[in-house]
């Protein structure tokens, strides 16, 4: 036999990676393992425990306590009163911790990697190069931001105690992008492992003894999703962090609707990948290969819907069916297996559900004739195709190895089948035109877009969602921002709700009002939708009192189809999200102006109802705040990231798309340009109930707009009794983010409503904010809520 027919048919050996010390680990510990808390394994109060499991060889690997929510409550307790010591220490000395963390984590790589793969099924080539070095970059990137906190983030403070709640598919480096972000800004942590993969983090909790790490300042509490649940509802937790699925997602949303925890969530994903016909086929395929059969498709931003031009669709399927064909499937500690075991039972039975639907919708469904193991829960690579649009297998997450493959004929068919979809985590896209790679990239709801490269995962880069993929970033400065929050606002006063102006009955006339020269019914506004003054649908109007009870005028009473049409034409609006920066802040510009000529008329008005001092102080104020938002127009950047490869990471600030604002009340003018300002200048459009105190603004308002060249549909105001149109704004699926400036109930309303498309929540947490402060009403903490960062990773070299 020749070297080169040798070469061609040898085959692969088996390499097994030794699990000795893994087991021996396991051994030490008598396979039973209680909580991590306070620095110590505690036994479980309740003294329950559940199996946790290989999937590859179906065998039980150690008991582990199921935490209970006073398990939880003695965590959260550890946590709370570790913080202050934890947060009085130097950034220096936080940084050195994450240090000790990052190189214990290295000096014992290969036992988590082979942890790992025991409790996971995942193959040990995965988690031995990518999983485990990605964790332990994690924490030295996050030792570095631990070091710069205090002068990259001044005015800033940690949450507090943050309960982070982690899925099964990447154990420790989920959990190291939760934890390290966490103890670099100063807070302390409870963290709750997937019920079906904690041993990882329980072998960090032994790491965090060698460190000396404070105890309390890390806490892990095991357990299924009661557990998790009874985390989220502690009142003693200031932030939550979760990564799962959409529905818990959520639950968890709705559970913290009435709190003021800050929440990130980071869901599922059902993301495109493109190519196109110019692209590299072969380099296509093998991301292809890192796309879909990577940790065996049980990735949250795994391509699973593939989209071919049509022109090369026919080669392309036959070079991946080849490849198919190449692909090891089998025990995930041999080294050379690229596709390991399911997690567990109830997920290949869901895989195979999917998949059996789809088939029944009409799809051609293909797997190789590769050998499959005897035992253990193994899914084989599947490819499906055919598939339509609407498809099952088109629109749910499988979280398996299943690639669902549809054709497009030119890139803006291609864009318009990439956001057919719900979601929103990552995309790839393949051309070797850097015009339409980037231009397709541009286009796509997506927080991450790898060009011509696929699941690159770094430190220092972002990565979350839109749309019902979640809110929040982890990674890089944009994830620290998640466990940070400014000192004024964590501090600001409770906002108590008002006596609403419009519910008290109305006011007799005074004497001496009624005997003014003055009419008492001056002006009757109207709502203003799509560059239109419009009645409203209901017909009624409300009342609307001066301080002194005079009847000064009436606003329009909005109702849910007002909303509806405001929220149509704010859809529509398409001039105002395509127009450059530089002319988003003429536009400003020439409204500051405007209101400037009109100032005195508009401060006189506004002065019956909020007296002379404030109406004399909102009007200018308000003319420097538009000079403020036309100003951040160009200038609220985004930032290119540095990851370690032949990369650069576009951070792109991107509007989020139609934003509905509940103004705060105490202000009129003021707190209308504070919030719909920030929110226009980059990019999106607005649905705005401007303040029950004076809706009459509103008649202010419009005539500035159409005096000043902003487009029909930019912004949209309807005046009404706010707590009922917000709740409209809140349940309408085409609204991306609903701003809520108001009193508690309020916001626990707008939060507990936006749950339908997850829409992303901003409030006041019923705090006082001081509008007529700069330091507090306007800039950044404004600007980042009106965009969402996307992350654009673009390779170089050859
Ligand atoms: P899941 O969302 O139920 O579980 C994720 C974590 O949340 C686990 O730690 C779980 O114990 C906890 N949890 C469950 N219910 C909870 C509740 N009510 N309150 C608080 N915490 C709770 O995800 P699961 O069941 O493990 O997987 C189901 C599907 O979710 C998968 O098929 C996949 O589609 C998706 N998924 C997405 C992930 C992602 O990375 N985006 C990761 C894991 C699952």
């Amino acid at each position: 036999m020749s070297i080169l027919e040798k070469f061609v048919t040898m085959d692969y050996g088996p390499a097994p990676e030794d699990p000795r010390e893994a087991i021996a680990w396991l051994d030490h510990h008598h396979r039973r393992f209680g909580h991590f808390i306070n620095g110590a394994f505690q036994a479980p109060l309740e003294a329950k425990y559940f199996d946790t499991a290989d999937p590859s060889a179906t065998e039980k690997l150690a008991d582990i306590a199921q935490g209970s929510a006073a398990d939880v409550d003695v965590a959260v307790k550890a946590a709370r009163s570790a913080l202050p010591a934890w947060q009085a220490l130097t950034p220096h000395a936080r940084a050195r911790y994450l240090y000790a963390l990052a190189r214990q984590i290295q000096k014992h790589s290969r036992r988590l990697a082979v942890l790992e793969t025991l409790d996971n099924g995942k193959p040990i080539r995965e988690s031995r190069d990518i999983d485990i070095p990605l964790v332990a970059r994690h924490f030295y990137h996050h030792a570095g931001w631990a070091q710069l906190l205090t002068q990259e983030f001044p005015g800033q403070e940690p949450c507090g105690v943050v309960g982070q709640i982690i899925p099964w598919n990447f154990p420790l480096l989920m959990l190291a992008w939760k934890i390290a972000p966490a103890l670099a800004t100063g807070n302390t942590v409870v963290l709750k492992p997937a019920e079906f993969t904690p041993l990882t983090a329980l072998a960090f909790a032994e790491i965090c003894q060698e460190i000396d790490l404070p105890l309390g300042v890390v806490n892990i509490v095991t357990g299924d999703g009661t557990t998790g649940e009874a985390l989220v509802a502690h009142p003693d937790v200031d932030k939550i962090a979760f990564t799962g699925s959409t529905e818990v997602g959520r639950a968890i949303r709705k559970a913290t609707a009435s709190s003021h925890k800050k929440l990130s969530l980071e869901l599922g994903g059902k993301s495109p990948f493109i190519i196109f016909e110019d692209a590299d086929l072969d380099s296509a395929v093998e991301g292809l290969v890192d796309g879909i059969w990577f940790n065996q498709g049980q990735v949250c931003c795994a391509g699973s819907r593939l989209l071919m031009q049509e022109s090369i669709a026919e080669p392309l399927i036959a070079k991946i069916c080849d490849r198919m064909n190449t692909l090891r499937i089998g025990p995930p500690l041999d080294k050379s297996i690229d596709i390991g075991a399911i997690i567990a039972r109830v997920q290949l039975d869901r895989i195979q559900r999917l998949v059996d639907q789809g088939v029944a919708e009409g799809a051609t469904c293909w797997q190789p004739n590769i050998p499959m193991p005897s035992r253990g829960l193994y899914f084989p690579p599947t490819l499906l195709s055919n598939v339509h649009p609407t498809s099952i297998v088109a629109q749910q997450e499988i979280f398996g190895p299943v690639l669902a493959a549809m054709t497009f004929r030119t890139p803006s068919e291609a864009v318009e089948l990439a956001n057919n979809t719900v979601y929103g985590l990552a995309a790839s896209v393949w051309s070797e035109s850097i015009n339409v790679s980037l231009h397709v990239a541009s286009q796509i709801k997506a927080g991450v877009v790898w060009v011509n490269c696929t699941n690159l995962f770094d430190a220092s880069c972002g990565f979350g969602g839109y749309r019902e993929s979640g809110y929040g970033r982890e990674g890089g400065r944009e994830g620290l921002q998640e466990y940070l929050e400014p000192s004024w606002f964590k501090h600001a006063p409770q906002l108590h709700a008002r006596p609403q102006a419009i519910d008290q009955p109305p006011q007799q006339i005074p004497e001496s009002a009624a005997d003014s020269s003055t009419p008492p019914i001056d002006r009757t506004v109207k709502l203003f939708i799509n560059g239109k003054q419009a009645r409203p649908d209901s017909g009624y109007t409300i009342p609307v009192h001066a301080s002194d009870g005079r009847l000064v005028g009436e606003a329009p009473a909005g109702n849910r189809k007002d909303i509806r049409n405001a929220v149509e034409a704010a859809r529509k609006a398409t001039a105002w999200p395509k127009s450059t920066a530089h002319t988003r802040a003429q536009v400003l510009y020439y409204l500051a102006e405007n209101l400037s000529q009109r100032r005195d008329e508009i401060a006189s008005r506004l002065s019956d109802v909020v007296g002379k001092t404030q109406a004399h102080e909102e009007v200018p104020l308000s003319i420097e705040r538009i000079f403020t938002y036309a100003a951040w127009a160009d200038k609220y950047e985004g930032t290119i990231h540095n990851p370690p490869f032949r990369n650069v990471t576009l951070a792109m600030q991107e509007p989020i798309g139609t934003i509905g604002i509940l103004c705060p009340q105490e202000a009129p003018l003021l707190g209308f340009v504070s919030t719909v300002m920030p929110a226009i200048a980059v990019g999106n459009t607005v649905v705005a109930i401007p303040s029950e105190l004076y809706p009459l603004i509103t008649a202010d308002l419009y005539q500035l707009f159409e005096s000043s060249d902003l487009p029909a549909g930019t912004v949209n105001i309807v005046t009404g009794r706010a707590h009922e149109l917000l709740k409209t704004l809140a349940e309408h699926d085409d609204v991306d983010a609903l701003w809520c400036l108001a009193d508690a109930r309020t916001c626990a309303t707008a939060k507990a409503l936006s749950t339908g498309n997850l829409k992303q929540v901003f409030t006041n947490e019923a705090r006082q904010i001081d509008w007529f402060n700069s330091q507090q009403a306007e800039g950044r903490f404004f600007l980042q809520h009106a965009t969402q960062i996307k992350n654009i990773w673009v390779p170089y070299g050859e």
